[in-house]
């Protein structure tokens, strides 16, 4: 081989090269742009505590709780036994999740969660409406009694006085 001719040949390689260089760099950029994770900096526990920061401790738990619980009775009053068991379960894993982020107020919610709840769940199973209203009561006795050991008695909650559910009425 020449070396006009192996001059070429590398100077094609390069070029080549420096195409692929380009291309990926592109492809790479607009790869990045549709990344909906961009807004996560820094080192892997870094962005984890940005996670955790969104996720919330104990008040995200509470406004899905007051919800479920509103829905909830209004599942009672309907006798939507399948609705009513839905939701008090749901109560149940919003708290529970709720006190694994924030494991101080775990002792507060002892009573609701071993006591209170399964009682409820029983009604709901036997498709009692004396008992489910009587220990729906329990229920919301229980959510305040928290709420003072938790010092926010301030929050007092008390059954819906009007119905917001989009849920189908029975
Ligand atoms: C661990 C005990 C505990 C139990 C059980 C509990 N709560 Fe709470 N609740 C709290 C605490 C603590 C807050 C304040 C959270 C915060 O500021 O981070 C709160 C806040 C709330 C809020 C205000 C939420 C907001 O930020 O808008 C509502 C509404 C509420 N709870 C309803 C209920 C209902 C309904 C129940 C029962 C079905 C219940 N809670 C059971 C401890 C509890």
């Amino acid at each position: 081989m020449n070396a006009g001719i192996r001059i070429r040949l590398l100077s094609l390689f390069a070029f080549g090269g420096l195409m692929v260089f380009f291309l990926s760099t592109l492809l790479f950029s607009a790869w990045q742009s549709q990344d909906d994770t961009a807004w996560l900096k820094g080192s892997v526990d870094e962005r984890f505590h940005i996670v955790a920061k969104h996720l919330r401790g104990f008040d995200m738990a509470m406004v899905e709780t007051s919800h479920r619980y509103a829905e909830l009775y209004w599942a009672g009053k309907d006798t939507n036994w399948a609705y009513a068991d839905y939701q008090l379960k749901k109560i149940r894993t919003a708290v529970e999740n709720g006190l694994e982020r924030r494991p101080k107020r775990a002792a507060s919610a002892q009573t609701f969660l071993t006591m209170v709840i399964p009682f409820l769940e029983e009604a709901i199973a036997k498709k009692d409406t004396t008992d489910f209203w009587n220990r729906f009561g329990a229920v919301t006795s229980s959510c305040n009694a928290c709420h003072q050991n938790e010092k926010v008695q301030f929050i007092e909650v008390s059954p819906p006085k009007m119905r917001y559910s989009v849920v189908e009425q029975f």
